[in-house]
């Protein structure tokens, strides 16, 4: 019987820290413990191609019968995803791409729409001549590729949008130079990759008392105390793009693709524009997922100690009835 046989999906993770990649580690493990025959296991490569690369060998050889790979970057990585894919493992994509279309699944949102997105509300949102900062991704993954074309796509098409600067490699150091010869008569707007660096950005315009000459917008859109939704609630952000993570349609997908079902090849996730006009009703959604998440977890640990219970009784009485 196929529901009770043991999947074993083996998570690569190409970034270890931060709070958008906790989330979707979480979301993944929640999703999982819904489903007592799925065995996950989350290997973080750290920002590193090479130890991703290992770590996806390992699981090869390990054997697993579903590989999700959140991969860093698009071209390294692709030898060790076709090796997978060619020796009949499924493999699922999710958030970034590669440059090879042998996978299984894509899951993720579409990041030149998150592009796109950015740059019209920046449009809409201001009259005319406006100047902006781009802060691209400092890897070379395709949402840092992906979100700086849907950007500028839209930004050569409208006709409010004058100019756009983009720094490649931030540093703090770099974005304060780059503040000292600005003309503050014109730069509206600092369009960033996430709202990390939107964070880091804003800072140090602050320092330099310029972060009121500035608007700045990011992708992301995470609660919390440095989430872009806090910042849009504390002024640090104009604006933000919700960035779905898609843990949780990662093991979806991955027990339908366990199951033998024919799945889409791409899979896309919803993305939303945060301004100060939702971003309450968005914390607050948050918080109701987050409050039914623990609960969810509460159960499911509450279930799990009453099924130990039943085994030490059950032996017990096995041991009694010996005696
Ligand atoms: C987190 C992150 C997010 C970004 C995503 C893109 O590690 O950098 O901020 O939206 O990865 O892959």
């Amino acid at each position: 019987n196929h529901e009770s046989e043991k999947i074993y999906i083996g998570f690569s993770q190409c970034i270890s820290s931060d709070q958008w990649r906790k989330d979707m580690n979480h979301s993944m493990m929640v999703q999982t413990s819904l489903y007592p025959n799925i065995n996950l296991k989350i290997s973080e490569a750290n920002r590193s191609v090479e130890k991703q690369i290992s770590q996806i060998e390992d699981f090869i050889e390990e054997d697993v019968d579903v590989l999700l790979v959140s991969p860093l970057e698009t071209k390294k990585i692709v030898p060790v995803i076709e090796r997978a894919y060619e020796k009949g493992i499924p493999v699922i994509l999710i958030d970034r791409k590669i440059d090879s279309d042998k996978y299984t699944a894509f899951v993720g949102a579409d990041n030149i729409a998150v592009g796109r997105m950015a740059a019209s509300y920046i449009a809409s949102s201001a009259a005319d001549n406006i100047s902006i900062l781009e802060i691209k991704g400092t890897d070379n993954s395709s949402p840092t590729i992906e979100r700086s074309l849907g950007f500028n796509q839209i930004a050569k098409e409208v006709d409010n949008i004058e100019s756009v600067f983009t720094i490649e490699n931030y540093t703090d150091d770099q974005f304060s130079r780059i503040l000292d010869t600005l003309d503050t008569t014109k730069t509206d707007y600092v369009f960033s990759f996430n709202d990390i660096l939107a964070r880091s950005a804003w800072q140090v315009a602050e320092n330099k008392g310029l972060a009121d000459d500035l608007k700045f917008v990011g992708v992301d859109g995470l609660v919390g105390p440095d989430g872009g939704i806090n910042m849009i609630l504390d002024g640090r952000l104009q604006a933000t793009v919700l960035y779905p993570t898609g843990g949780a349609e990662a093991i979806k997908l991955a027990r339908r693709v366990y199951a033998g079902e024919q799945v889409p090849k791409n899979n896309s996730l919803n993305i939303t524009l945060i301004d100060k006009l939702n971003a309450d009703i968005m914390k607050n959604q948050y918080e109701k997922i987050n409050e039914q998440q623990l609960e969810l977890e509460k159960q499911l640990l509450a279930i799990e100690q009453q099924e130990e219970k039943y085994y030490v009784q059950n032996n017990l009485l096995k041991i009694a009835m010996a005696l």
